[in-house]
């Protein structure tokens, strides 16, 4: 068969690529979204020079330097992840799942920000009023509308007398330009307003916010087909019902990308939190067997967390592993080395583990305190409160040291704790008033800590 080489199909929805029509896009699934596109046969390169003028190019030398004119919010935490507050003329992409506080958030900045312009396609300005009374948001020169149409918006903005600092737009997924096809949300529209919007962000010098739902199975036409088309990406992530949020950068131009921010959902609207680990070990209940504190590393800031185990014999078939908060393949991988290498028989019960507080415990520094609550929790016997502990553990059973160990000690310390089980290493570190008990493979854990 010969290819036509000068068409393709492709899906308005998602933009995959066919050689052929079909009814239903393979990609997404959606129905009648195939279009046949033509491509211009190429032009020589040689003859396409020739119709264009060069640009101007410059030395480097020659360049003046300009640093970013920023803009403090007064939220610490959300300053602080952007690098050191808004810069001015960038567009800053604010995206979360449904419920986790999206709106809430750019309502607070939207307060603190005098000259906000705040456009909102998902909900009407009678709801936003309710949010902001809810908030506790005095007037503060706010204005608020209704807009999903994208050359309205700019011309909205670009007409202000003045011209906004900030402007938020709540959200991307109802957005739509009369220049492009297709509706609200397909992936030309988020794309191309987008564009939109970075434009006016970059001739204006507004700072503009957008909002951007993503939805657990990542759909297609939310934030992440963007991060290459704006300035910065943050995520405010967490568990809906618990009460922690984490601010991330996933990407950004004017900073690193490896501070977090912490908020808790209160109930009047997002609130910082200053001292994580105090947050996170808060709710601690009395001592129960399969509990213990581990210190992760956030961004830059060490946070002390609870680690849970549940281990209860299996009834019938084969053993139960679930987990909120940790990854179940390493889970399982732990279980396997904690079987093998320290004898004990996790193979005939059903393990839950928990994270406490909403937090994922991604690190691998997490391994060793996973490792003492499992322990604990099959034989039932409670840790000492006042420990807490960080390592990886290896295939082999030996415990492997991790990054940061004197900033995850001195926040042990900080918080009370007396004794921090780490892994063995030549030099060990020395922090005054807290008790260091080295151990060199899960074996020696079992023994030392959990039996004793
Ligand atoms: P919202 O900002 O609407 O989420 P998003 O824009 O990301 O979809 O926040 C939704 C949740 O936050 C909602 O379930 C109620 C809760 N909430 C509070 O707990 N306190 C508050 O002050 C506000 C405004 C919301
Ligand atoms: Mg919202």
């Amino acid at each position: 068969m010969k290819i036509n080489n000068n068409t393709i199909f492709s899906c308005t929805n998602c933009d995959a690529q066919y050689t052929k029509w079909a009814g239903r896009c393979l990609e997404c699934g959606k129905w009648g979204t195939i279009m046949e596109t033509k491509k211009e046969a190429p032009k020589s390169q040689h003859e396409n020079a020739q119709n264009y003028a060069p640009i101007k190019t410059s030395g480097l030398d020659e360049i003046e330097s300009k640093k970013a004119e920023r803009m403090k919010t007064n939220i610490e935490e959300f300053d602080r992840v952007l690098g050191g507050g808004l810069v001015k003329g960038s567009l800053i992409l604010l995206g979360g799942e449904p419920g986790i506080g999206k709106s809430t958030l750019a309502l607070q900045l939207a307060a603190i920000i005098p000259d906000t312009i705040y456009l909102s396609g998902e909900e009407s300005i009678e709801q936003i009023k309710l949010r902001a009374e809810r908030l506790d948001i005095k007037s503060s020169g706010l204005q608020v509308g209704n807009a999903t149409h994208i050359e309205n918006i700019i011309a909205t903005i670009r007409q202000k007398e003045p011209l906004p600092k900030l402007a938020i737009i709540d959200s991307i997924q109802t957005l739509f330009s009369e220049e492009v096809e297709g509706e609200a949300g397909n992936i030309n529209q988020v794309r191309a307003c987008t564009v939109k919007l970075m434009e006016l962000a970059k001739h204006s010098g507004v700072i503009i916010v957008l909002i951007g739902q993503v939805t657990k199975d990542g759909s297609v036409a939310g934030p992440k087909t963007l991060e290459h088309l704006v300035d910065a990406v943050l995520y405010l992530e967490g568990d809906k019902y618990h009460q922690y949020r984490i601010l991330r950068t996933a990407k950004n131009r004017f900073g690193s990308t490896d501070e977090v921010g912490v908020f808790s959902m209160e109930a009047h609207g997002l609130q910082e939190v200053k001292n994580p680990s105090e947050a996170f070990l808060s709710g601690r209940g009395e001592a129960v067997p399969g509990s213990t504190i581990t210190c992760l590393i956030e961004g830059s800031r060490p946070v002390l967390v609870e680690i849970q185990a549940l281990v209860t014999k299996t009834n019938f078939g084969y053993p139960q592993r679930r987990v909120s908060g940790f990854d179940l393949n390493r889970l399982q991988v732990l279980i396997g080395v904690l079987t093998r290498r320290a004898g004990l028989p996790l193979d005939s019960y059903d393990v839950f583990l928990n994270v406490v507080g909403g937090l994922e415990a991604g690190e691998p520094a997490a391994d060793l305190a996973v490792m003492l609550a499992l322990a604990s929790g099959l034989k039932n016997k409670t840790l000492p409160q006042n420990i807490a502990s960080f390592g990886e553990v290896g295939l082999g059973g030996e415990i492997r040291p991790v990054s940061h160990t004197e900033k995850r000690l001195n926040e042990i310390k900080k918080m009370g704790f007396e004794f921090a089980v780490i892994p063995q290493t030549k030099n060990l570190p020395q922090i005054a008033g807290l008790k260091i008990a080295p151990v060199k493979n899960v074996k020696e854990l079992v023994e030392r800590i959990v039996e004793k």
